[in-house]
């Protein structure tokens, strides 16, 4: 593959690949000296048109440790404010030859349009509601690495769907991993044709979390509403609010995802969230940092050497 666009293009036998190499950088980034070198030479540039936390600080920490020269562009300060559009923007950028192009974008299909134009490796860190590869790839290897496994397990994702790309994202891995997808939220919040999507729908979490292995929840993202309906939060923590009573219906061992940022008490009770008997957040947080080392190495692989040819 010449970029990270989505989860869709892969094959199980990739995800596999990108998660036994990030099993590695796990390692490498427990270590004391947590310094590898297969980016040296390379040129990462992150640009955020969202807002970010856990994303661009993951995707900065993977590039310096692998050793690449790392920038991150400030799209508050560039020229898209005066105007300059997303594909000029980019076309500037590759110019400058860099090797690898970290973006996040409001728009979904942006990051694919931009794709196109240039000629680095691309990695999408989240685009409008599509996809958020590297977001169900953190969840995956954090999965494996708690159940030991992905196939023939029961996954409860909760909560906005319709506006998620992370659901979308974790929906289409686990289901090339062969793992059941339960969806529990309010039927305002399913996406148009979930019904074609192989999974099962509930809106009643005691029905749905039934048997679950995992229970991931998602965030309300009012940003993405755009006028339409947004649930009272006092109404929707009750009806799918996640606390300790509720992770009682499923599985005694499930354990209690988030992709964060997190809202306590609207979609996650904070006491739970912080468990860290049943929670993996922080976890999730470690394994972002990996599988970002995982996929840029693997993706500057496809790069060819770097050149030298000013030095020699
Ligand atoms: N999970 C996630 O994408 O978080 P950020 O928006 O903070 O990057």
């Amino acid at each position: 593959h010449r970029h990270l666009l989505g989860i869709e293009p892969l094959a199980p036998s990739d995800i596999t690949t990108i998660l036994d190499l990030a099993d590695r950088y796990v390692t490498l980034n427990r270590a004391s000296d947590k310094h590898g070198d297969a980016l040296a030479g390379r040129t990462q540039v992150n640009m955020f048109f969202e807002n970010s936390t856990r994303t661009q600080a993951s995707f900065e920490l993977a590039g310096l440790r692998l050793g690449a020269d790392v920038m991150n562009m400030s799209m508050q300060a560039s020229s898209i404010k005066k105007g300059e559009t997303l594909i000029d923007t980019a076309m500037t950028l590759n110019a400058m030859h860099p090797d690898l192009l970290v973006v996040r974008h409001p728009h979904s299909g942006a990051v694919n349009l931009l794709a196109e134009k240039v000629n680095c490796a691309v990695l999408n860190a989240g685009d409008g509601r599509h996809e958020h590869p590297t977001q169900a790839l953190l969840d995956a290897l954090t999965i494996r690495r708690s159940k030991g496994r992905l196939h023939r397990l029961t996954v409860a994702i909760c909560g906005d769907i319709a506006h998620s790309r992370v659901a979308r994202s974790n929906i289409l891995l686990l289901g090339k991993m062969e793992s059941r997808i339960r969806l529990i939220g309010p039927p305002t919040l399913m996406p148009a044709g979930v019904a074609d999507w192989g999974v099962e729908v509930f809106d009643d979490m005691r029905a749905g979390l039934e048997g679950a292995d995992v229970v991931m929840m998602l965030r309300l993202q009012k940003e993405r509403m755009d006028g339409g309906f947004i649930p009272s939060e006092r109404e929707y923590y009750h009806r799918f609010g996640l606390d300790a009573e509720k992770l009682g219906y499923a599985r005694s061992d499930a354990i209690v995802m988030h992709p964060g940022p997190m809202n306590r008490g609207v979609e996650i009770d904070g006491t739970l969230a912080d468990d860290i008997n049943r929670s993996v957040i922080q976890e999730q947080v470690e394994m972002g940092v990996a599988v970002r080392m995982a996929v840029m190495d693997l993706l500057a692989r496809n790069l060819g050497k770097p050149m030298q040819t000013a030095r020699s």
